[in-house]
């Protein structure tokens, strides 16, 4: 595990930003697995500056997302393929096509993520896999619980992630309360995982996922085990 501690928010995107970039001159035609969340908007705004800058070529690139609400589509602007169309995949040369993200409209859910798990190895895996952390542990939708479950699942999100993500909500109520998730065997399948963490309040559970116990009640702590982990933190106040 590599930790990169920076002091601000901007510096901590800079250095995501980089390992991405690096990836994607490294191999043009390069898989990516993102996230969304508030922490991973610099790295994005960042890759857009150099893709504008003409330093980035993103026509090659293909990319899996890590979830999706259950219940929305992409029109809705709640939906995380919304928030990476406006984020980034509008915002460069990627072709949409190339980008992948669960269907949370899907009737069949199970059926859902097997069809994605079967995309992802058709893709050859991720080579880089970007994650955020939850305040409960949580990467993707993998919520604490008695054991880790590896495919592609539907969750029911915890009490915490939907009072953390009710900020971009009208109200909690109109957080869904269940969403699909890529499960801890499609992330640590990714040959490089990046893990960025921003703000004094995700220092505590980032200190327990990372030198605590491995255990499901912290999902993130799996990632201990994982042999090319890269985490870039801005959390000391
Ligand atoms: C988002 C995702 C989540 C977030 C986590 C942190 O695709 O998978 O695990 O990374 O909830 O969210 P923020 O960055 O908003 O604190």
């Amino acid at each position: 595990m590599k930790v990169i501690c920076t002091k601000t928010y901007e510096e901590m995107s800079y250095e995501a930003a980089k390992l991405l970039a690096a990836q994607i001159v490294l191999r043009p035609n390069c898989v990516i697995g993102l996230a969304t969340g508030s922490t991973p908007i610099g790295t994005y705004d960042q890759l857009v500056k150099w893709y504008e800058e003409g330093r980035l070529d993103f026509s090659a690139v293909r990319s899996v997302n890590l979830d999706e609400y259950c219940g929305l589509d992409g029109e809705s602007d709640q939906s995380y393929r919304w928030f990476m169309d406006h984020h980034l995949f509008d915002r460069v040369n990627i072709n949409k096509a190339n980008t992948n993200v669960p269907n949370g409209k899907a009737a069949d859910p199970e059926a859902e993520g097997e069809r994605y798990d079967a995309l992802i190895q058709s893709l050859g895996g991720v080579d880089i896999q970007v994650l955020g952390i939850g305040y409960d542990g949580h990467i993707g939708f993998n919520e604490p619980g008695p054991a880790f479950v590896k495919p592609t699942h539907m969750v029911d999100l915890d009490p915490s992630t939907i009072e953390a993500n009710s900020r971009f909500f009208a109200s909690a109520d109109d957080v869904p309360r269940q969403a699909i998730t890529m499960g801890m065997g499609g992330i640590m399948s990714a040959r490089k995982v990046l893990l960025i963490a921003n703000g004094a309040g995700k220092k505590e559970i980032l200190m327990k996922a990372l030198y605590g116990p491995i255990t499901p009640e912290v999902p993130a702590s799996l990632l201990q085990l994982h042999p090319d982990l890269t985490v870039i933190s801005a959390v000391d106040e």
